[in-house]
């Protein structure tokens, strides 16, 4: 398949995220392992989600003499995990950056209409001098990444990134439509969505293949 390109989809293609990412999708991978892979990609995705951040000088003293280090200018930044999948990438992504704080959006899809129904929010109560992150491994219909992100803006935040483990061509087209200011990443870019509003080829439900549900 031909390399995808759309503006500000940046598809993270390395090999250890392709090769974790073809175990994931295989129906008969264990929870316990799709799990733990799953946790596994979202650090390389946070790797690279963070990869231009700015950084500020600071004065450090090494047990041999004085050096400039460097941090992360700004505010600790905050990753939104959509419940229920979403919670699947928040481990890997803290391993990375143990300070960032957690907000939680929980919208489900109506099954009929496949709309986002909001039933959960909370985040920080300074969420909007900082850098948000927001992660689900599907986007599907982008309804409810959408709606996600509709309501961090609702609460001020203007800094968005959008991380997924594997995006539909529609549901990228849909959100950099309704978000055009929020770049994604993305592990991989399938081929459709079906009837059901499920990605093809896929890995089927992602939050039941991660917490073992049906
Ligand atoms: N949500 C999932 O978990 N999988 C899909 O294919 C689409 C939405």
């Amino acid at each position: 398949m031909a390399a995808f390109r759309m503006d500000g989809v940046t598809v993270v293609d390395h090999p250890l995220v392709a090769h974790k990412l073809s175990i994931m999708r295989a129906k008969e991978t264990s929870t316990a392992r799709f799990r733990q892979l799953l946790r596994e990609i979202s650090t390389l995705l946070c790797y690279e989600v963070t990869r231009d951040l700015p950084l500020e000088p600071y004065p450090v003293e090494t047990p041999v003499g004085p050096t400039t280090g460097q941090k992360i200018e700004g505010k600790k930044l905050v990753f939104v995990p959509i419940l229920r999948a979403g919670l699947g990438l928040v481990e890997g992504m803290l391993d990375l950056v143990p300070s960032a704080r957690v907000g939680h959006v929980g919208l489900y899809r109506e099954p009929e209409t496949l709309d986002a129904v909001e039933y959960y929010f909370r985040a920080p109560e300074d969420v909007a001098d900082r850098l948000c992150v927001v992660i689900d491994p599907m986007l599907a219909t982008a309804n409810t990444a959408v709606a996600a992100i509709e309501r961090l803006k609702e609460r001020g935040v203007t800094n968005l990134r959008f991380v997924c483990l594997v995006a539909s061509p529609e549901g990228l087209e849909r959100l950099r439509g309704w978000h055009p200011d929020v770049p994604v990443w993305a592990a991989a870019v399938d081929e459709r969505l079906n009837d059901h509003g499920y990605i093809v080829p896929g890995l089927g439900d992602a939050g039941d293949r991660l917490f073992g549900t049906r």
